[in-house]
């Protein structure tokens, strides 16, 4: 292979290296192309550009492999839970049982927001969607913290502020919750596990299967390399903005119904499909009719283009929870039928959409007592570790530069002005 390529503009030929990762990805790096040739490149999407190099997340779309920090996500969803693996995500070791100690109890630590943050959550229309409720109050956690909105966080500012947001993000999700729902509030228990305390401070009671069940499905949900949201992290992060913005610019992202918020379109779908009398295969065809704007919401993905190894096991934990909690929901059955409908269709085959993360995952928070409008929130609380992670990383990496696209004009060309009886 060789490590650099050749490129034939005509009249000029110019080399470009060529970078390869750990994992034997390749990349032409096109950094001096527009100052050697006046060339930009186009990727709608971004479809074909890497933003960065990465060592956080590993996954191969062909294959369905999805790894942080090396470790199969199988075996994390399995043996680890989401405290170890934010850990993992953002020092990029497993903890040792002192480290995982100390951190627990850092993480608990913020279990009160600022008074004035209250104020804000409780200011909301208890119709509100909960995450412009998060992205806001987020964002609005920088007017209480000042020591963090200098340009360069320190080391110890990036220790306090992953153990901070981790545990306030958990707090502002459920005190809206139950300010929306018109209950008393219920504070943080410091001795429970991050699941369980999150599910007593939503609902009052935590049965541990239910507490395991989330704990996976945050572990699935913690990191996938350079996505919407976590782009959107490094972009608004690359000009060294807080980092209560750059989240807040993330969940922004996330709660897109292309993006995390197809978690809860899918719900919404299912819901319609059952309406409308529970027919899939009219469900398929909406969504293969190019007039029609429909999409089968929790298909398809930009990077998997065979199973999304998430949506596999979301789907078997799927019917562990629903049997253990003895919840039959018919909405499963209609979310298989319309799977084992789509996997033989040609449209679904010819583009390789599976399902993916978000498709199975709102079944199981309906059956875990999540509401609807909730469950992007909780893609949030699962993913708030990678965004941080992917922040770390760019904030550490001394070539980093402020994200600034190019781009190709289509619009007027020179014209003069004219006054308005000129016209
Ligand atoms: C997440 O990137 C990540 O890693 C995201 C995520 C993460 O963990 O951060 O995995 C989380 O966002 C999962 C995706 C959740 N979104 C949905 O479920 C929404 C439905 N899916 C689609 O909107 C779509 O599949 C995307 C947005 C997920 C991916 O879009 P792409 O990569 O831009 O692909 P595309 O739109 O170019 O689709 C290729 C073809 C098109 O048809 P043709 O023009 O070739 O004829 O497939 C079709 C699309 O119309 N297509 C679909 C479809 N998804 C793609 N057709 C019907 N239903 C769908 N769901």
């Amino acid at each position: 292979m060789a490590d650099k390529a050749k490129l034939d503009l005509g009249d000029k030929v110019i080399e470009l290296p060529i970078v390869e990762g750990s994992e034997g990805e390749k990349a032409i790096d096109i950094s001096r192309l527009r100052a050697e040739t006046g060339f930009i490149t186009l990727d709608n999407g971004f479809v074909n550009t890497g933003s960065c190099m990465s060592g956080v997340t590993f996954l191969n779309g062909e294959k369905g492999i999805l790894r942080y920090r090396g470790y199969p996500i199988e075996q994390l969803a399995e043996s680890s839970n989401f405290l170890e693996v934010s850990w993992l995500l953002y020092y990029g070791e497993l903890p040792s049982s002192t480290e995982m100690v100390n951190f627990k109890k850092k993480v608990s630590s913020f279990s009160k927001l600022p008074e004035g943050i209250e104020k804000l959550v409780d200011t909301f229309p208890k119709t509100a969607h909960p995450m412009g409720v998060l992205s806001c109050a987020t964002a609005a956690l920088s007017a209480y913290y000042e020591d963090f909105l200098g340009p360069q966080p320190t080391k110890e500012d990036k220790d306090v502020l992953f153990a901070q947001l981790l545990g306030q993000l958990k707090v502002i999700v459920s005190r809206f919750y139950r300010k929306s729902q018109g209950l008393d509030l219920i504070a943080s228990n410091p001795e429970l596990d991050y699941c369980s305390d999150f599910l007593m401070m939503m609902f009052g009671e935590a049965d541990a299967d239910v507490a395991k069940a989330l704990d996976v499905l945050l572990i699935l949900h913690a990191d996938h390399e350079q996505n919407c949201s976590a782009s959107t992290v490094r972009v608004v992060g690359s000009s060294h903005a807080n980092i209560f913005s750059t989240i807040s610019g993330g969940i922004d992202a996330l709660w897109g119904q292309l993006h995390g918020g197809a978690n809860q379109a899918v719900l919404e779908m299912l819901d319609e499909i059952t309406t409308e009398g529970g027919d899939a295969a009219k469900a398929l065809e909406k969504a293969k009719d190019k007039e029609d704007p429909f999409k089968l919401m929790g298909f398809g993905h930009r990077v998997y283009k065979n199973f999304d190894p998430r949506a596999k096991i979301i789907k078997v934990a799927c019917d562990t929870v629903l049997e253990k909690l003895k919840v039959n929901d018919p909405l499963l059955n209609i979310a298989k039928g319309l799977e084992e409908q789509a996997l033989k269709d040609e449209y679904f085959v010819k583009r390789k959409l599976y399902p993916n993360v978000d498709f199975y995952s709102g079944i199981i928070y309906k059956a875990l007592g999540i509401p609807t409008n909730m469950f992007t929130a909780m893609f949030v609380l699962g993913r708030l570790p990678g965004w941080l992670s992917q922040w770390k990383e760019l904030r550490e990496d001394t070539s980093a530069k402020i994200c600034r696209p190019r781009q190709i004009y289509t619009g007027a060309t020179e014209r003069n002005y004219k006054k308005l009886d000129e016209r």
